[in-house]
């Protein structure tokens, strides 16, 4: 009898932990891809920021790990990010995926996940880094809109990009309806991009 020792696939499925600040409609869309089998991560871990986040309780209640990490407990960004850090890498990610994550990371933390920390950013980057994105790109007179998955890096909005969606931009549009619009493309780039990154494809 021959007894493989090769690890199977299952054994290298990629541990993602995912930072939201919010609603958490993004990481959702993540949960939900991998339960339907789209997707071949183990979310490992969900963790907020903020106590009152929504989309915790969904995770809860999906059966992922979570934890809130209290920025206000903290007495400087720096500390935050290092009890951040601390608790992300007890999970052993492959990768790090912000969604709705409303906190600006330090160079270190950055760094520490070079190439293994991603985001979504609700722009066509390198166009409106920043907030407000959404009004921000009707004032401009912006004919298409959308979002963009790219690469942490220490400056702002501005690593490399991993997958875009776009939307036209209607006469009609005010900012809100314009979100929405973004964000229905969101909830399908950002699985995409992740499997895109974790298949090599
Ligand atoms: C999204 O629009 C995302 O692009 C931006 O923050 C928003 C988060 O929404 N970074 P949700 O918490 O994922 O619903």
């Amino acid at each position: 009898m021959i007894v493989s020792t090769t690890p199977t696939m299952a054994d290298k499925t990629p541990r993602v932990v995912i930072l939201i600040s919010g609603r958490g409609s993004n990481m959702i869309s993540i949960v939900n891809a991998v339960n339907e089998g789209s997707l071949p991560i183990k979310i490992a871990a969900v963790i907020s920021n903020r106590p009152d986040a929504a989309g915790i309780n969904f995770a809860q209640q999906a059966g992922i790990d979570t934890a809130i990490i209290d920025h206000k407990a903290f007495a400087s960004r720096e500390v935050f990010d290092q009890a951040m850090a601390s608790k992300i890498d007890t999970y052993s990610p492959d990768l790090v995926i912000l969604a709705g994550f409303m906190r600006i990371l330090t160079t270190e933390f950055v760094e520490h996940y070079a190439n293994r920390l991603i985001n979504i950013h609700p722009a066509l980057l390198p166009k409106f880094k920043g907030m407000d994105t959404h009004q921000r790109a009707i004032d401009a007179g912006e004919t298409e809109h959308g979002a963009s998955v790219h690469f942490v890096t220490a400056e702002l909005d501005a690593g490399p990009v991993i997958l875009q969606a776009k939307v036209p931009i209607l006469s009609t549009d005010t900012a809100k309806t314009l979100a929405i619009r973004v964000l229905e493309q969101e909830h399908k780039l950002y699985p995409e991009a992740i499997n895109k990154l974790v298949t090599n494809s």
